[in-house]
């Protein structure tokens, strides 16, 4: 963007970030007024024994008191669940909310606080059951006391003003948008990521990376975002290979938390061309591949089919690739960073592309589905440029 472009960034919330700082939850809450807190997660983490991590810190401080967990949520964060889930809330007599997992728990906890806000028991009622962004929601606050452990380093939903929600009966996701829709606190504690194993912990860092890509390439990036997506992205590629490598590095972990948070904010606040996303969520949905290897297989194949759009900014991205450019053209720049972005890939196990081959009738779905997404809203992708990034991104 040119200097004299307006931008506005906005973020809200307190971070808490390193080993133990989990120990801070139950005086953030007690600052904020709760009295009983009610822990939302997944029963995967209450399985892994993450969630008693976070519990018998509280139940040993004794205040705020812990209502109880709630642990249906499911990936794609359901309507239905998220109705359940209010309704739990309420019958607990919940004063706080302790978000505990990753994109799906944090977005349903998000659109629970906003239905509380709302006064309005069914997540439909604010969405009208269709996709798309529902941003006519900023008249009034969201004040109900949240607080967000993250368990995975890559969606930084933490701290993103958007929740995604799947409407299941028309089987469309869509957005709800808010400025307090960010947790009041993200505690990046490291020591309840120890257990995400190597191939998700690349899938997500891998998210992470695409989050600053298209923060840092969009119409949209300002001196704020490019600062939060540059250094994320020297973050994630020093530190994705090492947490791969051993899940039980804490510098590693907390600088991937940190990567997440940062990459994220500089998302949320520029990206206006998401082309690795407006693929990924047409792809993910139609072929059940998770967010964050739908990202990981498309960031290079996305870039090398659109080159000259990434060539326009690609000198600091490169360079904080750790990539040579001084004396190289633009273009020559970006086809050495889709090298380089192919050897990451393969260094953190994700595929160069998709296991899946496609027909013909496939390619014509997901033509339409890209192009019905709404983050190709704002950078509609050619349609040349779409078979393009099919055609590379799976086996033929
Ligand atoms: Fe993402």
């Amino acid at each position: 963007m040119s200097m004299s472009q307006y931008f506005a960034f906005e973020y809200r919330g307190l971070l808490d970030v390193g080993a133990g700082s989990i120990s801070q939850i139950g005086c953030r809450f007690e600052n904020m007024g709760a009295r009983r807190i009610g822990i939302i997660t997944d029963k995967g983490l209450v399985d892994a024994g993450v969630v008693d991590m976070v519990k018998d810190v509280l139940d040993a401080q004794r205040f705020p008191v812990v209502a109880g967990v709630y642990d249906k949520i499911e990936v794609d964060a359901k309507s239905s669940i998220i109705n359940d889930c209010i309704r739990w809330c309420g019958e607990m007599g919940v004063e706080g909310l302790l978000a505990v997992g990753g994109g799906s728990v944090m977005d349903s906890v998000k659109a629970v606080k906003t239905m509380m806000a709302f006064g309005v028991r069914d997540v439909t009622e604010i969405m009208r059951g269709t996709a798309g962004s529902h941003i006519g929601l900023k008249v009034r606050p969201i004040t109900f006391p949240h607080i967000a452990v993250p368990t995975t380093a890559g969606t930084g939903a933490e701290s993103s003003p958007v929740a995604v929600v799947l409407i299941e009966e028309s089987d469309l996701k869509g957005s709800i948008m808010h400025p307090d829709l960010p947790a009041n606190v993200a505690v990046l504690d490291p020591t309840v990521t120890y257990s995400l194993p190597p191939r998700l912990t690349a899938e997500t860092g891998c998210d992470a990376l695409s989050h600053c890509m298209e923060a840092y390439f969009c119409m949209n990036s300002n001196s704020i975002s490019d600062a939060l997506a540059l250094h994320a992205v020297r973050l994630i590629k020093k530190y994705l290979p090492i947490v791969i490598q051993n899940g039980r590095n804490v510098e590693a972990r907390t600088q991937m938390l940190i990567a997440s948070n940062m990459a994220m904010q500089a998302y949320s606040m520029a990206a206006t061309s998401a082309p690795i996303h407006n693929c990924s969520h047409a792809i993910g949905a139609k072929l059940h591949i998770s967010h964050g290897l739908a990202n990981g297989v498309l960031m290079s194949t996305v870039m090398k089919v659109l080159a000259p759009f990434y060539a326009m900014r690609i000198t600091d991205f490169a360079e904080a690739f750790g990539i040579k450019t001084e004396g190289v053209a633009p273009i020559d720049i970006t086809y050495a960073t889709v090298e380089a972005l192919e050897n990451f890939k393969k260094e953190c196990g994700i595929p160069a592309c998709f296991a899946q081959s496609l027909n013909a009738e496939d390619k014509e779905d997901l033509r339409i589905r890209i192009k019905a997404d709404i983050a190709g809203f704002t950078f509609p992708l050619p349609m040349e440029a779409i078979d393009a990034i099919m055609a590379l991104s799976f086996v033929q």
